[in-house]
């Protein structure tokens, strides 16, 4: 992402924020302790939903310009509990088991490899670890929103970071090995434009075998 598009994000973000983000951030990060990675944590829009007790937290963000973003809110916040790395979804670099949480919101759109990655996060977690996800999806095959995503997601990539608005991101989740525990789709208000309106957001397990 550009240096400008970074500094802009959260601005841009801010109906979609409103419109429902903010509420599934706070119902799902509320449950959140222990070891817990973040990736692709972007400017830091969930920082301010982490619970402040029992939380050690690795934030991880690739982009040199969105993390400089990411690293002021943290200096601001000032918590001794939060470290910042540049690491990619794809290659971790870090401990098989290591993590209670690994949480990601709108970030399988934009990973260059969802398949590699999501292997990563999974691997990462501890057996009965959680997956907390927020992502737009796909919309249902043969429907309006679809034709206009695949359609639109070859020149979108180049000007939205990677961002892919045709993802099945649910399935490539299922075939990781993850076990939904909570799911709730195509739950995105009228008011957000058609082609990023589906979306998944929940907890997801990895087994303990
Ligand atoms: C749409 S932003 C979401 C930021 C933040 N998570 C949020 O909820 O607002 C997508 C983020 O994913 C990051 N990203 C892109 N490719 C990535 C990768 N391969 N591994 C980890 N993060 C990546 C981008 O740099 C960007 O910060």
């Amino acid at each position: 992402m550009s240096a400008l598009m970074a500094f802009f994000y959260d601005r841009t973000m801010s109906a979609l924020e409103k419109a429902c983000l903010h509420d599934w951030r706070t119902e799902l990060l509320a449950e959140v302790k222990g070891e817990v990675l973040e990736v692709g944590a972007g400017t830091g829009a969930n920082l301010a939903y982490y619970p402040s007790n029992d939380v050690r937290l690795l934030l991880s963000e690739p982009d040199d310009a969105m993390r400089k973003q990411l690293e002021r809110k943290v200096a601001f916040i000032q918590r001794d509990d939060i470290c910042l790395t540049s690491l990619k979804a794809e290659k971790l670099t870090l401990d098989d088991n290591r993590f209670d949480y690994v949480v990601a919101s709108l970030v399988c759109c934009s990973v260059a490899n969802i398949e590699a990655s999501l292997a990563e996060i999974f691997r990462v977690l501890k057996p009965g670890g959680h997956y907390i996800f927020i992502e737009h999806v796909a919309a249902k095959k043969d429907s309006k929103a679809r034709r206009w995503q695949e359609w639109l997601t070859p020149l979108w990539r180049k000007f939205a970071g990677n961002c892919h608005l045709n993802r099945e991101t649910e399935k490539a989740m299922a075939r990781a090995g993850f076990q939904f525990e909570k799911i709730q789709r195509d739950a995105m208000p009228d008011s957000v434009p058609i082609i990023v309106r589906s979306s998944i957001h929940g907890v997801a397990m990895k087994p303990f075998n």
